[in-house]
């Protein structure tokens, strides 16, 4: 069986990209994230959140469960969870993005699919993560 899980949601927030709020729930997700060997990427535009989350399945559930009643977002939709062979993040950080860097509407615009199509949808999503990921990984301090 496979152990190792994943989700993607997109939720609302009117917590503003890079404030100080910002940084002190970064702070706090990246101290858990390493100690339940989770990884991911989170992107933060315009009143919303896009979040990979992947990791052993009990753990990546815990933290899942406490998400979803974090006051500080809300509106969280699950586009896809499942389980997978390999990280899609595998290198041990929780990256952060913003429109600043490059803007996820924008992406989405340019790479249309269908409203039904979603698990076109949430691969677009992962992509443009994915993107963010390795265009950041330089500047950040790990
Ligand atoms: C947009 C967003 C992303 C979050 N990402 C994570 C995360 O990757 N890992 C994590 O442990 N907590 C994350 N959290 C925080 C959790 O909701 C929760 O506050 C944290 O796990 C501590 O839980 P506690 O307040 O019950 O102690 C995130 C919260 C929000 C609003």
């Amino acid at each position: 069986m496979n152990d190792l899980s994943f989700l993607l949601y997109r939720s609302e927030t009117e917590m503003r990209p890079n404030s100080e709020a910002a940084g002190e729930l970064l702070d706090s997700a990246r101290r858990v994230n390493a100690e339940q060997a989770l990884s991911g990427f989170l992107h933060h535009e315009d009143g919303f959140f896009f979040q990979w989350l992947e990791g052993p399945a009990a753990a990546l559930d815990m933290v899942a469960g406490r998400m979803e009643r974090d006051p500080r977002h809300h509106s969280l939709t699950y586009l896809w969870r499942g389980t997978q062979n390999d990280r899609q993040f595998g290198d041990w950080r929780m990256g952060y993005s913003t429109a600043a860097g490059s803007s996820i509407l924008k992406w989405l615009a340019e790479h249309p699919v269908a409203q039904r199509e979603r698990r076109a949808y949430a691969a677009s999503v992962l992509a443009f993560l994915q993107e963010r990921n390795v265009a950041t990984e330089d500047q950040e301090a790990r």
